[in-house]
């Protein structure tokens, strides 16, 4: 592997041959906000929080090869405007009441409002009626908050080998599904212990009998930010 660098808001960062942009910022320890990308999973490309400017064209950064002499923009007024937008809209598009939600201070939709300022919905609430699925013995699916970020279906097919979530529908239309004749997740092979039962990173999919068990202060994100666990520091 041969290193080469490109510069990030000014700073240069290396890189190693097939690295995307993502990657090789989270190596140098520097952060570019994102939801749907996570270091265990091939990119998905869907939510587009992590766009950044390269050589001033927009792309997403968790699916764009770094090169050799990029100059790569993604602390900016508009960038940041942006990133504020799509996590507005994804607050309206589904049911989120962050202080009533079990992954509260683990959620890195929340956790990204929360860096981005988003004060407001910004844009009309869908409420969209979604259903909530009690019926495994020790999980809970709460379609409400779901970002199609498909975590959980990559890990499910990926690591556990066993297919219990898909996307279906198109567009506007596009849910999380169980891959069950009945629709419920009581009916797949899914345990506790699966890969897709810990990957969601908002509040679909929870572990029963844990919810609000640890303190506020000692939560994931209280004790370091996405922010803070790329960059390496604590918090407050
Ligand atoms: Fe890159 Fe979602 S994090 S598109």
């Amino acid at each position: 592997m041969s290193r080469s660098a490109f510069t990030l808001d000014g700073a240069e960062v290396p890189f190693d041959d097939g690295q995307t942009l993502i990657e090789a910022a989270r190596a140098a320890r520097r952060y570019v906000p994102f939801l749907c990308a996570h270091p265990d999973y091939p990119a998905h490309g869907s939510c587009r929080v992590c766009t950044v400017l390269v050589n001033g064209r927009p792309m997403a950064a968790c699916t764009t090869k770094a090169a050799a002499g990029q100059v790569v923009e993604s602390d900016t007024p508009a960038l940041t405007a942006d990133r504020r937008a799509l996590v507005q809209m994804l607050f309206v598009e589904g049911n989120h009441f962050c202080p009533g939600c079990e992954k509260s201070g683990g959620c890195t939709l929340q956790s990204l409002g929360i860096e981005l300022g988003v004060t407001s919905a910004g844009f009309a609430h869908e409420s969209p009626v979604r259903p909530v699925d009690a019926s495994h013995p020790d999980l809970l699916l709460d379609f409400d908050r779901c970002i199609l970020c498909e975590l959980c279906v990559r890990a499910s097919a990926d690591v556990d080998g066993k297919h219990v979530f898909a996307l279906s529908g198109r567009g506007l239309h596009k849910h999380l599904i169980v891959n069950a004749e009945s629709g419920r997740l009581v009916d797949t092979g899914m345990s506790v212990d699966d890969a897709a039962a810990s990957v969601c990173p908002v509040g679909v999919i929870l572990k029963k009998r844990v919810g609000f068990s640890t303190p506020i202060g000692q939560r994931p994100h209280d004790v370091a930010t996405p922010r803070q666990q790329v960059e390496g520091k604590e918090g407050a």
